[in-house]
């Protein structure tokens, strides 16, 4: 007999667990250089608009998916899969179609890949996009852990006071030297998966929740104290102007986009994450409220990472780098010209370190959980081995990035069959998990909530817990109950009743089809 499923041991755990995962390297490394890069505030109104509009109802899908089965992605979807489904079908024919379509053109890496796909859904149908989040739990950590490590290598230097620098250029040779020392790369990036091994060995309540409840606290109070020290420099103001006076000529629909797809990235969505922390959810536990929480966290840590950084960048006279570099590259520059210097930069790696392994151990869960519920493997030897799996798969990104040559048979393998020709392993990984799995995956749990399992079955999940009055008056106007005896709902409730499904059947898909068709550049703008 299997044992009982672990559940979180309160609400505010799973929250802080949850908004632990959203909130990462994507927060304070990507957001605020995508901010910068795309008019500032108004660039800030469009993310929050893409977090309300999709966000928020595909995380909400996703952890009653994972209430509802009480099961890793792909238990979940083999749970509701249905015998035959015309939507399967149909799907499974147009990636067959794009194979064939790929092979006119020589592609022929990419054509096999999408017939196989293909032919997987005919047989397989809705459990694959559970596999596929599984799959991407190995591949976002595999290539994740490996910029996790080098905020640990440079939380390890700032303490040993390497982390000084004169200018930017100082800085930009220092930081190419060490993601080139393998040794430095691939100890840290050992480090770090140890560390998510350890708590995730743990398990739910006494691993990831224990930790967040922990972490979560002091990720806001580094936050508080970066902000507060670089708003109190002189000439700080305009670093706040830089990042939040809104520029509306630069929104086009490309900016759009960026924001949708960091929206998802952000919110961990799309791979099975939150439907594997949601089934450690009890059905007594708000779904709704929970996922604004969430959802609210994620975006305020956002928001102030970039209020951390921005205002002492210019207070400084630093030019704001609008690009991946500004945190390994600029930031320490800037800090070593600030009073206490090293303490600052070892505060900040460390909220950067803080967040990464909050979201780190959410994606070995996701491995965790298939290996523990649809293998019946123990947790602690899951985690070890995937554990061990992971940091193999990491150091060879590691080492693409340090050195090609090193691992040259597999990047001749890749070029012959994706045509890819520069990028390294770590890009290839990173490519594949953000423009290719996570869309996908969105694109196809909505789907499958909105028109396979139902919006009705849903809203059935998600109203257990929702006690108090404003809840379920607020989840029957979302589901659009109007034949159901036990709510009488008055009309302007029944007018907006559909409004969550809605947004689950039609806006969700279309919105993500439309990001994910532009960056694979079958779309354009
Ligand atoms: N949400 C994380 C970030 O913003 O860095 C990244 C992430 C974690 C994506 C976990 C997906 C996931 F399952």
């Amino acid at each position: 007999m299997a044992a009982e499923r672990e559940h979180w041991g309160s609400n505010l755990g799973f929250i802080l667990a949850a908004a632990g995962s959203a909130v990462g390297l994507g927060n304070i490394w990507k957001f605020p250089y995508i901010t910068g890069e795309n008019g500032g505030g108004a660039f800030v109104l469009v993310y929050l608009l893409c977090i309300a509009v999709i966000g928020v109802p595909v995380m909400i899908c996703e952890i009653a998916l994972g209430r509802h089965t009480q099961r890793n992605p792909v238990g979940a979807f083999k749970q509701l899969n249905p015998v035959s489904c015309t939507m399967a079908h149909f799907i499974g024919l147009c990636f067959m179609l794009s194979g064939l379509f790929l092979f006119c053109f020589s592609q022929w890496g990419w054509g096999a890949t999408a017939l196989v796909i293909g032919a997987l859904i005919f047989r397989y149908r809705w459990i694959l996009v559970g596999a596929m989040g599984v799959l991407a739990g190995f591949v976002i950590l595999s290539f994740y852990s490996v910029v996790a490590g080098w905020t640990l290598g440079y939380v390890l230097q700032a303490v040993g006071g390497q982390l000084t620098f004169a200018n930017v250029a100082e800085a930009q040779e220092h930081f190419g030297v060490f993601i080139r020392d393998v040794r430095w790369a691939i100890g840290c990036h050992f480090a770090f998966i140890v560390i998510c091994v350890l708590i995730v060995y743990h398990g739910i309540k006494s691993g990831i929740e224990r930790w967040s409840k922990v972490l979560m606290p002091v990720l806001f109070l580094l936050l508080l104290a970066l902000i507060i020290r670089g708003i109190t420099l002189p000439g700080a103001m305009a670093g706040v102007r830089f990042y939040l006076s809104p520029d509306f000529s630069r929104i086009d629909a490309q900016s759009i986009l960026v924001a949708l797809g960091h929206a998802f990235f952000s919110l961990s969505l799309g791979m099975g994450a939150i439907i594997t922390y949601g089934s450690y959810l009890r059905r007594d536990q708000n779904i709704f409220t929970s996922t604004l929480s969430i959802a609210a966290l994620d975006t305020l840590v956002a928001l102030m990472a970039g209020l951390a950084m921005f205002p002492a960048v210019f207070a400084r006279g630093f030019a704001p780098d609008t690009g991946p570099g500004l945190v390994f590259q600029v930031l320490p520059a800037v800090f070593h010209q600030i009073p206490l210097g090293a303490l600052w930069a070892f505060l900040f790696f460390l909220l950067l370190l803080v967040a990464a392994v909050t979201s780190g151990i959410s994606l070995l869960e996701v491995v965790t959980a298939y290996f523990v519920d649809e293998r019946r493997w123990p947790r602690r030897r899951a985690v070890v081995v995937f554990g061990a799996v992971i940091f193999l798969l990491g150091s060879l990104c590691a080492v693409s990035v340090a050195d090609w040559s090193r691992i040259e048979p597999l990047h001749r393998f890749l070029v012959a069959a994706f045509g890819t020709t520069e990028a390294s392993f770590f890009d290839v990984m990173d490519h594949m998990a953000s423009n290719w799995m996570l869309p996908l995956g969105g694109l196809f749990i909505s789907l499958f909530v909105g028109w396979v399992w139902g919006t009705r079955h849903a809203v059935d999940e998600i109203r257990h817990g929702s006690h108090n009055f404003a809840d379920v008056h607020l989840m029957s106007l979302l589901a659009g109950l109007r034949d159901d005896p036990s709510h009488n709902s008055p009309a302007h409730v029944i007018t907006l009743a559909s409004l969550w499904g809605i947004f689950i059947r039609f806006i969700s898909p279309v919105a993500v089809l439309i990001a994910f068709l532009n960056t694979i550049g079958w779309l354009d703008f």
